[in-house]
């Protein structure tokens, strides 16, 4: 009875070993294939919802013959360097990449096209935060599973960040005129209600 409470155990033991290790993705483990550019220039701000971002991305041409050959796709995604992330715990940057908050925003998913160069013209979308970022490219295997990266910027991701302005901010002031001149409105249709009645009265 003990001894197949124990294989039991070590069965489920097993499983968990492996579906823990098939899960599990470390940032630190990727090699760095891939060179990415994006066409924002350091420092520049771009609007949500308005502007555009150019991504570039290639196979290091230094690397030896076949070492993209589990490349399936390129994923695209803008990412929080440190200076975004400083006393936002919701942005940290985890090794495991399933836990990782430094990339939350997909940009595309698109086929890796081996011996070519792959861009994309991103409109930054109306719900991206105000914040700086970057753009990382990672390679996806068959499996969706991460296997090499690259990035606009560099190992400390204090280089080349760009800036996005929010819808959020721009918007505070409409949404306050907005907000006073309905309570305008409301006012004036009291007086002129007022006004009539008394008319009615004379
Ligand atoms: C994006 O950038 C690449 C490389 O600079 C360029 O070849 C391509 O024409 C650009 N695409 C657009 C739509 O601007
Ligand atoms: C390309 O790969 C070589 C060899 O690994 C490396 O020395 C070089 O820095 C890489 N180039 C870029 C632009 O990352």
């Amino acid at each position: 009875m003990a001894g197949l409470i124990s294989s039991q155990a070590t069965v489920l033991l097993l499983l968990m070993c492996c579906v823990g290790s098939s899960m599990a993705v470390f940032f630190s483990s990727l090699p760095k294939t891939l060179i990415v550019t994006a066409s924002p220039t350091p420092g520049q701000a771009l609007y949500a919802g308005v502007d555009q971002i150019n991504v570039t991305w290639s196979l290091n041409q230094s690397l030896p013959a076949g070492a993209d050959s589990a490349y399936k796709k390129v994923k695209l995604l803008l990412c929080y360097p440190p200076v975004s992330q400083a006393d936002r715990p919701w942005r940290k940057t985890e090794d495991h990449l399933q836990k990782d908050k430094t990339c939350q925003f997909k940009m595309v998913v698109q086929p890796y096209g081996r011996a070519t160069r792959g861009s994309y013209v991103y409109t930054i979308e109306r719900s991206i935060p105000t914040g700086t970022y970057f753009v990382r490219a990672y390679a996806l295997d068959a499996d969706d599973t991460q296997v090499a990266y690259g990035q606009t910027t560099d190992a400390k991701k204090t280089a080349n960040l760009f800036d996005v302005v929010g819808i959020s901010g721009r918007h505070a002031s409409l949404d306050i005129a907005a907000a006073s001149f309905s309570a305008f409105a409301v006012v004036a249709l009291v007086f002129f209600f007022m006004l009539e009645k008394r008319k009615g009265k004379k």
